[in-house]
């Protein structure tokens, strides 16, 4: 095999990253295995996969039914069109137990490659729903600052970090944002829930209803800084939406399939989505897949359209066979392995053992639901003042310790500090996320010293 260091120097040369800077690049980790919830280098140190990857290795590493199921499906048939007048057998099978297993309102799905391509799906969904009703003015779409919702120009948009647009401006115009119900740093003493889910009626009544389209949010935002909601919020917000006819699209990318101990994160506050983005832990991410679920009323929107508002929208490899074939099959797992009903527990007892560290100087807010927590560092405990530069310094000893996590970068402006991201894989061993909070607890105190 060629040598690794060669392999790095022509990854130097040619390769441009997501999240690029050469900076940040100069010692990748070449990764070559993974067994449930451990990373091999190729120099055979281990890691615990602290994130997930990117919070979508649901089932694990190194699953070879997952392989296997690829495998077959590719032999048969392993792509065709799934444009009108073409179908494919496990698309069908998929959307059926998608429905199924998600809000009781949702009767249909557009399959993605993707998160963002599901955002972008979602947003187009809600401005071809107010068309077909006759109101072809509502098209904005209301986001919350410190939300994530991916890379292309829509999602970019709705996206709530400067950081993301800082190089790629304008942003496309009718995007808008209020802020995030932020427990830890809500500016009044007032119920966080209740005064955030209110800033969306303001921003509706200012902008005027006949305006908007829908309203996106993360049921618990992740690469933002891992924010879960007051429970007076999401069933606040869906009262909004409905007095003001906007559709409530859930970003679930991160919290699907299980992330949160249920199938879908809504369910913690008994609220329905008109529309829901998924991808990553569909197929536990072994093949890129995505899609929207949507509710009965936008989905006959879609199937009761006269023919010349038909639902205009193309992906390629929209309904991939493969990938379907794969995501059936992981959801097999996810179910049959009792992943979903562990991740409620587990995800309790990670969440206790990271409160631990509150003793230590530089920790300022633990927070978490299920399988996501956020560790947030300040400077001062008091001021919470937001520590800027020392996460990127913990997640380093972290790693140096065989533990591979993500900060979301702080700002001062919105008060932020940096936050370390913790998200393991569903079937992680008990005594791997006692490790996981040993770990953070030493790189903290390296990093500080
Ligand atoms: C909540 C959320 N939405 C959308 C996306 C974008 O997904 P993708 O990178 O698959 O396009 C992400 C990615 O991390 C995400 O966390």
């Amino acid at each position: 095999m060629e040598r690794i260091d060669t392999l790095v120097r022509t990854d130097l040369e040619h390769l441009i990253h997501p999240l690029h800077h050469p900076q940040d690049h100069r010692q990748p980790i070449v990764m070559v295995e993974g067994r449930g919830a451990m990373l091999t280098d190729a120099d055979g140190r281990e890691y615990i996969d602290g994130l997930s990857c990117l919070w979508n290795v649901n089932v694990g590493h190194g699953r070879a039914e997952l392989a296997q199921a690829a495998a077959e499906q590719m032999s048969r048939l392993a792509f065709v069109s799934s444009y009108a007048g073409t179908t494919n057998i496990p698309a069908i099978r998929l959307a059926e137990r998608l429905c199924g297993l998600s809000y009781p309102n949702i009767s249909g799905v557009y399959l993605t490659t993707g998160g963002a391509e599901s955002n972008e799906s979602a947003f187009k969904m809600a401005r071809y729903y107010w068309k077909v009703q006759g109101r072809p003015n509502k098209v904005k779409i209301i986001s919350r600052v410190h939300a994530y919702h991916g890379l292309t120009l829509g999602a970019m948009s709705a996206t709530g970090m400067a950081a993301f647009h800082k190089m790629f401006g304008p942003l496309a115009p009718d995007f808008l944002q209020i802020p995030a119900p932020y427990a830890y740093r809500w500016p009044s003493n007032g119920d966080v829930g209740v005064e955030a889910a209110d800033a969306l009626e303001k921003a509706i009544l200012r902008e005027g209803p006949d305006t908007i389209a829908a309203f996106i949010a993360e049921p618990v935002m992740g690469a933002g800084g891992v924010i879960p909601p007051p429970p007076a919020y999401f069933p606040r917000v869906r009262e909004i939406c409905d007095r003001h006819n906007v559709l409530l699209i859930a970003d679930e990318v991160i919290t699907g399939f299980g992330r949160t101990g249920r199938w879908f994160a809504l369910g913690h506050w008994n609220v329905e989505p008109d529309l829901v983005s998924f991808a990553k832990g569909v197929t536990s991410a072994y093949l890129p897949l995505g899609g929207v679920l949507a509710s009965k009323r936008v989905h006959d929107a879609v199937q009761e359209a006269p023919a010349d508002k038909k639902f205009m929208h193309a992906a390629t490899y929209s309904g991939h066979p493969t990938c379907c074939a794969v995501a059936l099959r992981n959801l097999e797992i996810l179910q049959h392995e009792g992943l979903i009903e562990r991740a409620g527990p587990m995800g309790r007892s990670l969440l206790a053992g990271l409160e631990t560290l509150r003793d230590l100087e530089p920790v300022g807010d633990v927070r978490g639901l299920g399988m996501m927590c956020g560790v947030e560092l300040v400077s001062d405990r008091k001021t919470k003042t937001p520590a800027l530069g020392l996460g990127g310094r913990v997640v380093q000893e972290a790693r140096s310790r065989g533990l591979l996590a993500r900060i979301r970068v702080g700002s001062a402006d919105p008060p932020i500090g940096d936050t370390i991201c913790i998200a393991p894989p569903l079937m992680t061993p008990e005594e791997t996320l006692d490790r996981v909070v040993e770990i953070l607890r030493a790189a903290i105190i390296a990093a500080t010293r």
